[in-house]
């Protein structure tokens, strides 16, 4: 089986049956990252560069892991330090180092679609590692592969996605991916973090009431508030946030069933989610950081259009 595209851009551009081989192929490479040598050579001869032009913690940590895991050259690339701090742009800069005979870039910029841009401009296998508010869908890939360790499958499963939904692109790749499979989605937050267009343009509810959502679902995927995206204030405060939409014990103990707590990281521990949830037995925060190893190999992998996963 092979993907129906040369790039990961985004989930919105996946047929359902590249999310089900990209999910499935993960799953062999979750069980090769059990094992007492955890490499393969699956990509022995390619090089990949990680070309961040924004912060990250995790994403940066998990691709080069899960370059590193298939036996690829790995070249990192961060924008403050490079060539771009004197004005080159990002072609000029991309277009230089391909000439240095790399395969693959993983890129992650503010700018929404500028993998898209660099996918018209060179040949080389592109993976969007978050492009600005658009999409993030290694971390939808991720995300769905940890609700299928929790709950068994996505088709039928209730996910709330919480918070600032206005400024999130793992809230976008989520909505995409979780629909495509057949599950079924209500986005929760203050009317001032939910785009007015949201319910007409994608197959989700829109919900401003916590308790009811919570009740409702299977799994809540709560999102960072993105202050550092607000150009102006959308709730008087943190505190106050905290206090109408923020997941606290008290909140998750008054439901009549257990559900499964997930966010993707970095957390503002005390605004949407409070420690002992974030650190509770409901939680897989830390379980979806490990599985997006996996599911970075399996997207480089099945990107390379290799043979047999695992070997
Ligand atoms: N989830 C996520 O994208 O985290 P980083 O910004 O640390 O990569």
């Amino acid at each position: 089986m092979k993907l129906s595209t040369p790039h990961l851009l985004g989930i919105k551009d996946l047929q359902s049956h590249d999310i089900r081989l990209i999910l499935d192929t993960a799953r062999q490479f979750k069980e090769v990252l059990q094992r007492p040598i955890k490499k393969v050579p699956s990509l022995r001869d390619i090089t990949i560069v990680n070309l961040f032009f924004e912060n990250s913690t995790r994403t940066r940590i998990s691709f080069e892991l899960a370059e590193r895991r298939l036996s690829a050259d790995v070249l990192n690339f961060t924008a403050g330090a490079s060539s771009v701090s004197k004005g080159e742009t990002m072609l000029d800069t991309v277009n230089n180092i391909l000439s240095m005979k790399v395969d693959m870039v993983v890129l992650r910029h503010s700018a929404s679609g500028a993998p898209h841009f660099l996918a018209k401009h060179i040949s080389a296998a592109i993976v969007n590692a978050g492009d600005g508010i658009n999409e993030h869908p290694t971390q939808a890939l991720l995300d769905a592969f940890s609700i299928e360790d929790a709950t068994g499958g996505l088709e039928g499963k209730k996910i709330a996605i919480v918070g600032d939904i206005m400024h999130s692109r793992v809230a976008l790749s989520n909505i995409y991916l979780l629909t495509k499979m057949g599950a079924e989605v209500t986005v929760v937050g203050p009317p001032t973090l939910i785009p007015k267009y949201l319910a007409e343009a994608f197959n989700v509810r829109v919900s401003y009431n916590i308790k009811e959502t919570l009740e409702w679902c299977d799994v809540a995927n709560v999102l960072r508030i993105q202050l550092e995206r607000q150009n102006q204030p959308l709730f008087s405060s943190l505190r106050e946030y905290n206090l109408a939409y923020g997941i606290s014990r008290k909140l998750l103990d008054g439901l009549s069933k257990k559900i499964v707590i997930m966010h993707p990281g970095p957390i503002n521990r005390g605004v949407e989610l409070d420690s002992d949830v974030a650190d509770g037995h409901e939680s897989i925060i830390l379980q979806q950081v490990e599985n997006g190893v996996a599911v970075r190999m399996a997207v480089l992998y099945l990107l390379a259009d290799r043979g047999e996963a695992g070997n």
